[in-house]
């Protein structure tokens, strides 16, 4: 019989061996915002994040609030069931129906999360054993997770390399029933884009579908916030699917999946993470439409966001910083050499009143992290250059620093 081990004690193991010896040199997770925020303004200290993607700074925006009030005092908070068989409100499919007309796209389903809806999008369609998945390697874990999750193959190819996708399709796609391809708008990690022209001409040729994720562009890529299909002027209903959250620009909560009307009245019947889900609550929804709207009549914000995270790129160069290969819009990543001096950058930033808690070990691959900065239409070019400078002139990783982490990861296995 094979030796049970101890679930504390598994998890332990694993909990070091996924980087937590780290957490000895300094810890900056799951930091409380408020109450930082509060502790150094009421030390005469100026508190900034860097580390929330309210793109459009929009999350406290009066209007928000209001009609978030306004819908809590109307239907309450709770969504009460699963739209199918529980009911919904009347403003579920008002809402679907504006987020699916503003983006271009004939219909759209909402969930209670954007993770959920790349989950159990992929997850359903590519339900059969002859169904194939390609997938960035830079995927972001929701997609990983849909792929695992689906009975399909799955199929990585080089990070925007289509060459690569284009070899891989032509070994595979012959031999399979459905092709998927799937890419991101922005990807969240390092701030590029995918090329949607190419991928449309290889969905095309290969007779594949294409679903774009687009989490972080919704609000920051095109002059008008309609993501990557703008950005470089194609026409959106050419894509598949396109899932997309409420959780960034629109400063809520929850997610959606655009589709042709035929493939969104069949998931609205069937689609696993809707059908046995809750609905959004009606609080979220009201937030969300706010923003929406928002942000159209608000549009200068768009140009401001695109304006600060150009201009966090450009002072990042010439600090000699290296973002990578960020193009300048929401999400702009500083690489280091090491997960030592990207702790020591996170707290040093931190000592300064600048909140970026380090990416490391998880999320990227470990020879590559990165203080992964989100910029917003609201922050100032003085705090942009506030945090630059302070970087630029962080004092080197000390000794001891590394010596404790060193200590820390010593005799750590699986
Ligand atoms: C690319 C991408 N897709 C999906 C998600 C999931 O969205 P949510 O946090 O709203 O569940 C994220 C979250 O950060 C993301 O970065």
């Amino acid at each position: 019989m094979t030796k049970h081990t101890n679930l504390s004690d598994y998890a332990s193991r694993r909990f070091r061996f996924a980087g937590n010896a780290l957490l000895k040199f300094s810890d900056p997770f799951f930091a409380q915002i408020d109450k930082l925020k509060n502790d150094f303004e009421s030390a005469g200290t100026h508190f900034v994040s860097f580390a929330n993607y309210d793109y459009l700074g929009l999350s406290s925006h009066p209007r928000i609030v209001e009609e978030a009030k306004r819908e809590l005092d109307r239907l309450g908070v709770g969504a009460l069931a699963s739209r199918l068989v529980g009911g919904e409100r009347s403003t579920h499919r008002p809402f679907e129906a504006e987020i699916a007309q503003f983006l271009g796209m004939e219909s759209a389903l909402t969930l209670v999360s954007g993770y959920l809806a790349n989950v159990t999008t992929i997850a359903w369609l590519m339900s059969g054993k002859r169904d194939i998945i390609f997938m960035d390697e830079l995927a972001h874990n929701s997609i990983v997770a849909g792929a695992d999750g689906a009975q399909a193959e799955v199929v990585k190819f080089r990070h925007n390399d289509y060459d690569h996708l284009e070899h891989l399709l032509q070994k595979r796609r012959e031999n399979h029933r459905n092709a998927l391809i799937v890419a991101e708008g922005i990807y969240s990690m390092d701030g590029d884009v995918a090329d949607l022209p190419r991928l449309l001409e290889i969905r095309d040729r290969y007779q594949a579908w294409l679903m774009v994720d687009e989490a972080h562009s919704l609000g920051v890529l095109g002059e008008t916030g309609r993501g990557l299909a703008e950005f470089q002027g194609v026409d959106p209903s050419r894509i598949d699917l396109i899932v997309g959250t409420m959780s960034k620009t629109l400063a809520s909560c929850g997610g959606y999946v655009c589709a042709k009307k035929p493939v969104i009245d069949w998931f609205r019947y069937t689609l696993p993470g809707f059908v046995y889900s809750v609905g959004l609550s009606p609080v979220i929804l009201a937030s969300a439409r706010a923003a929406l709207r928002l942000m159209q009549e608000e549009s200068w914000r768009i140009g401001k966001l695109a304006k600060n995270a150009e201009f966090f790129r450009d002072a990042a160069h010439e600090a000699g910083l290296s973002t990578g290969p960020a193009i300048g819009r929401g999400v702009v990543p500083i690489l280091f050499q090491d997960s030592v001096e990207t702790m020591w950058a996170s707290k040093h930033l931190l000592e300064k009143g600048f909140y970026v808690p380090p990416i490391v070990q998880i999320g990227v691959p470990k020879d590559q992290p990165r203080l992964r900065f989100f910029l917003s239409a609201n922050h100032t070019e003085a705090e942009i250059l506030g945090v630059i400078h302070a970087l630029r002139d962080m004092p080197p990783v000390t000794a001891e620093a590394h010596e404790i982490v060193a200590a820390a990861m010593a005799g750590v296995s699986l």
